[in-house]
């Protein structure tokens, strides 16, 4: 294991050059830099070398059945990565990338079993962000990045939240600051027809449908209840995910009907002797009383709300909270990536609020 992990600062829009080729360097030769995209902080490594992908695995205690995505810096990329591309995709990635859709492909036999977990498909995306396009650039290969945190706990928004998981464990971070998104991005099947959306993300389903016409969503990813996953076409649904050590429960229904139901279920647990969280929106914050609030933003900015979920989720945790109370909010746009993250996290332990 490896003692210190470089701090690379860079700037957003214009990273500095030497400080890519030095990452691209270690990226080149094998090992592990995380680095910012639009959405979430990714731990790359070079996804056509087998050991570099089975120690990114390592570095982040992830299942070997849940395979990365892998990130290109050009469209033309895909079609070394892909054995089909579909005129549906083609389109796709013309309006979209770079941006935050993953789209799942035919594998090619170019692409090493472990990069792929042994699956017939891929996951490819172009990220929407300078300094992860020079690196893959610079690096002159795909680079896989899952999310850079360790399997199980929240998705990381910032460099500090990379190393609060990854210290020691990976070479090197680029940071650039707090990433624009805050959720990672919707991941879509189009191996099967209709195209089907595995993981709500950065990319509205409402925008796919715009395009697609007909797009599906996979019943995980409403996520309402633990579903039984039996054959993994997406291997990550089954696995525990963006959870903080703090039990959560997520509380949904109509506005009012819900702040009534948190405070009366804060007030339960902190008789019960837990410390309490409770997370809220801007035009809620004020009518709860718990150990900690904290507000992910307005309900009227959803964007503002998926950029800080992560973080306030982290936060909880080192504030020393035993159980957040969560608010739903609609399940609309961005909103749907926001709930399907909030009822995994709290492994689906919804209550539904009437008045
Ligand atoms: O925004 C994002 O997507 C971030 C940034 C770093 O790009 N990456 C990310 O990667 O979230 P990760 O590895 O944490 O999530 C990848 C998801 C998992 O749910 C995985 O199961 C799914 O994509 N996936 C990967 N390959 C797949 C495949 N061949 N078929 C179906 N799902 C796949
Ligand atoms: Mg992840």
């Amino acid at each position: 294991m490896l003692e210190k992990t470089l701090v690379l600062k860079v700037e957003p829009d214009a990273p500095n050059r030497e400080v890519i080729r030095l990452a691209a360097r270690i990226i080149r030769k094998g090992g592990l830099v995380a680095f910012p995209t639009e959405t979430v902080y990714g731990l790359g490594a070079d996804a056509l070398n087998p050991k570099a992908v089975s120690a990114l695995f390592k570095a982040k205690k992830r299942p070997r059945d849940n395979p990365p995505i892998v990130h290109v810096g050009c469209i033309s990329d895909v079609y070394n990565l892909a054995r089909e591309v579909p005129s549906k995709a083609e389109k796709l990635m013309e309006i979209f990338w770079p941006g935050p859709l993953t789209l799942i492909f035919k594998r090619s036999s170019n692409v090493p079993d472990v990069t792929v977990a042994g699956l017939d498909t891929i996951a490819v995306r172009m990220p929407k962000h300078n300094v992860a396009l020079a690196l893959i650039m610079e690096s002159g290969c795909p680079i896989a990045a899952p999310s850079a945190n360790l399997a199980g706990k929240p998705s990381p928004t910032t460099a500090e939240h990379v190393l609060e998981d990854l210290y020691g464990r990976i070479d090197a971070v680029l940071d650039a600051g707090p990433t624009h998104v805050g959720v990672e991005s919707t991941v879509l099947d189009l191996t099967v027809t209709p195209p089907q959306i595995l993981r709500p993300g950065g990319t509205p389903y409402e925008a796919l449908r715009e395009v697609l016409g007909e797009v599906e969503l996979h019943p995980a990813a409403l996520a309402e209840k633990e579903l039984t996953i039996s054959k993994a076409r997406s291997p990550g649904l089954k696995h525990r995910h963006y959870a903080p050590k703090a039990e959560m429960v997520v509380v949904e229904g109509e506005l009012s009907a819900v702040t009534e139901k948190i405070k009366e279920l804060a007030e339960d647990y902190r008789r019960k002797g837990f410390k309490v969280g409770v997370l809220a929106t801007r035009e809620t914050f004020a009518s709860y009383s718990a150990d900690v609030v904290k507000s992910l933003g307005s309900r009227s900015n959803l964007a503002e709300i998926a950029r800080n979920l992560f973080k306030a989720l982290r936060e909880f945790d080192s504030e020393g909270v035993g159980i957040i109370v969560a608010e739903g909010i609609p399940a609309e746009g961005l909103g749907l990536a926001v709930m399907n993250r909030l009822r995994k996290a709290s492994s689906y332990r919804i209550v539904k609020a009437s008045s």
